[in-house]
């Protein structure tokens, strides 16, 4: 693997997915593959999760992790071609990704969107020189429209606690205070049409009118404006704020109420609850789920550490 940047870099979602279990079951397994080689985490923007798991992993496999918070402790970063850099720009990605690619064997890099200009947050263009000058493996932190390594968490932790063949997983808007990107349920969608393609899962998403995903993440899915329609028999309730795609990066008053709580969990077949984290309590998820038998949010985010593993192993295969 040379790139881990969205569901297409697998071949097979069921494959990576017991991969990571049985990676799981035997964290040290791979000391010996991570020997003398290093990762490097670069962070544009804030994270704990991504941060810590993705350097646990990389421990458990035996590798030198460094990590450079780009946005406090580097230099202003220009991405545009051909610009007299006589501004608020000190070093040139061109410069500033290769010279990372000599310290580290894989890079990875968190990057979100502007929410100002669809087109250009769409393009990835950041991420995408990132990877184009650095010359080595590159695993997304999570980019301007996607989260890989949330979403192949997420596939994992549904793996582990379904009880039927095929559950029916809903991705459920949630309110938020702030404009939020589509990187994560852009993400979380397509890894789900990919399993339900598979026969691993029936995906539904329910949303109110204005926030609908682009369809390039969406096919296959259920969409709904219906929250409690959708979240009958669902098994898995997937709880996500994200702004809008088609007024890019506008936030609607929205009248109904889509908060997760009590009363809607009752509609659902005993669902889990799911979430990226960080949450905001009780504006998109209620104290009671989060600390009630149906959340599954702590052991999701253990399970970042088996996704980042199972993908760094894969790229450290391909290295030697
Ligand atoms: N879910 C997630 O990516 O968390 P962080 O932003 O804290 O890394």
């Amino acid at each position: 693997m040379k790139k881990f940047f969205s569901v297409k870099d697998v071949s097979s979602v069921a494959d990576v997915v017991q991969e990571a279990l049985a990676l799981k079951a035997a964290p040290y397994d791979n000391q010996d593959l991570g020997k003398h080689k290093t990762l490097g985490l670069v962070f544009l923007n804030p994270s704990l999760r991504t941060r810590l798991s993705t350097q646990k992993a990389a421990m458990n496999l035996g590798m030198n992790v460094m990590v450079m918070n780009m946005d406090k402790d580097g230099w202003a970063l220009e991405t545009q071609d051909g610009v007299v850099m006589n501004g608020s720009t000190v070093e040139h990605i061109r410069e500033a990704a290769a010279v990372m690619g000599e310290y580290c064997d894989i890079l990875g890099l968190r990057s979100f969107p502007k929410l100002k200009d669809r087109e250009e947050d769409y393009s990835e263009d950041l991420f995408n020189k990132f990877i184009k000058y650095c010359g080595v493996p590159v695993v997304s932190l999570e980019s301007a429209t996607r989260h890989p390594l949330q979403s192949l968490t997420d596939i994992i932790t549904i793996t582990e606690h379904k009880k039927t063949a095929k559950p029916k997983v809903v991705l459920a808007w949630a309110p938020h205070v702030k404009a939020l990107p589509q990187a994560v349920p852009n993400s979380f969608a397509e890894w789900m049409c990919k399993a339900q393609e598979e026969g691993l899962v029936e995906f539904t998403i329910a949303q109110p009118m204005g926030y609908e995903l682009s369809k390039d993440f969406t096919k296959g899915a259920t969409i709904s404006t219906n929250l409690n329609e959708s979240l009958k028999d669902a098994d898995f309730v997937y709880v996500k704020n994200w702004s809008s795609y088609q007024e890019y990066g506008e936030v609607y008053t929205v009248d109904e109420d889509w908060m997760m709580d009590n009363e809607k969990l009752s509609l659902t077949n005993d669902a889990k609850v799911m979430h990226c984290l960080p949450v905001r309590r009780d504006l998109e998820l209620s104290s009671e789920i989060l600390d009630g038998p149906n959340s599954l949010v702590i052991k999701e985010a253990s399970n970042r550490v088996w996704a980042a593993q199972v993908v760094l192993k894969r790229m450290l295969e391909d290295l030697v």
